[in-house]
């Protein structure tokens, strides 16, 4: 139970972890060239359906698509910035780099036109077909120079970790250019054993961005990679914080563990940031005593049933966290990580 705070006030918040879906019709997505090609079917001005082909994926409300509605429950909430990126499911990394360029190119370009109905308050996260790391370098760049404040990526390619050779390459690239990159989980591990009870957004989830965290500090990644890398990773980290005492146990005890690391993994904490979106404040003040408090973003998750229903407001009531720390978690870790500011 929370005790609210005596002063809660208004806080001036950015939020960064919240998917839109461009209004792409079935048409555009033939694109891709595939017969689950992601697209929009907008049955009117209150509720669509993201659809795969012909099937319906999803239910879904006008904020993920239409702006101004996304404003209105903006202004409700008062949250002043959004950083927004698009639905895992438009990722694309399967399938032909030449047709996946053209995609991204289509959905970073749908939601700059998107952002343009309040440019200051709705921030993209550019996306990139990262089974190509030419193409993805080349979009990354030239969606950057167009208006997107960063990257949004999938945390597995084709089988492959973030630690990844080629995936090294493009944080490398983002790292040289000084691109901000949000990482996301999306196509979870030992789906066929998670049909039910959304445990593949449960279980799954938190796994595969524990994954991706645990790929780069052991397999000495964060040491090849710039020291200014900037790197966020959604839902808190998945279970890296409460498991790092296991993982620098083994590091300590076990040669095969440490053989690629140098230094204990909680050394690497400071290259890297995660967002809030954990949905209860002991568990937040937690995540802030590991990973520090200017590597703690602000994120929701808006606006999916899984996300956060008030964006920051139990980190404005909880009398966990200092005032301090509520403008460093709500906005100032925001603004420094990717660039924005409330005018
Ligand atoms: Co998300």
């Amino acid at each position: 139970m929370r005790t609210p705070a005596p002063h809660p006030g208004r806080s001036v918040k950015i939020d960064i972890h919240a998917h839109f879906f461009p209004e792409i019709s079935q048409e555009e997505s033939q694109v891709l060239g595939i017969d689950d090609a992601p697209w929009l079917r907008v049955d009117n001005d209150q509720i669509g359906m993201i659809m795969a082909g012909n099937n319906e994926y999803r239910p879904v409300q006008a904020p993920l698509w239409n702006p101004q509605a996304r404003l209105a429950e903006m202004d409700a909430n008062g949250v002043d910035i959004q950083v927004v990126s698009a639905t895992p499911i438009l990722f694309s990394y399967v399938g032909d780099p030449g047709r996946a360029t053209r995609w991204a190119a289509q959905v970073n370009d749908a939601a700059l036109e998107m952002c343009a109905a309040a440019s200051q308050r709705l921030r993209p996260l550019c996306q990139v077909p990262l089974q190509d790391i030419d193409r993805a370098c080349a979009e990354v760049t030239r969606a950057v120079a167009a208006g997107h404040v960063g990257v949004h990526i999938g945390n597995h390619v084709d089988g492959r970790n973030l630690d990844h050779p080629d995936l090294l390459a493009f944080l490398h690239h983002c790292a040289d250019q000084g691109i901000p990159v949000l990482v996301h989980p999306w196509s979870m591990m030992a789906a066929e054993r998670m049909p039910k009870y959304m445990l593949q957004w449960l279980v799954g989830m938190p796994a595969e961005t524990h994954l991706a965290i645990l790929s780069l500090i052991l397999s000495g990644a964060f040491e090849r990679l710039p020291a200014d890398l900037k790197i966020c990773f959604a839902h808190g980290g998945g279970n890296f914080a409460q498991q790092l005492g296991r993982v620098e146990n083994a590091w300590h005890r076990r040669d095969i563990v440490r053989q690629d690391c140098p230094r204990p993994p909680s050394e690497y904490i400071e290259r890297f940031s995660v967002d809030s979106a954990v949905f209860d404040d002991t568990t937040l003040r937690f995540l802030l005593d590991v990973m520090g408090e200017s590597r703690v973003l602000m994120g929701s998750d808006y606006p999916f049933p899984l996300g956060e229903i008030h964006p920051g407001k139990m980190i404005e009531e909880s009398l966990l966290f200092s005032d301090a720390t509520r403008q460093a978690v709500l906005y100032d870790n925001a603004a420094n990580f990717f660039g924005v500011e409330n005018d």
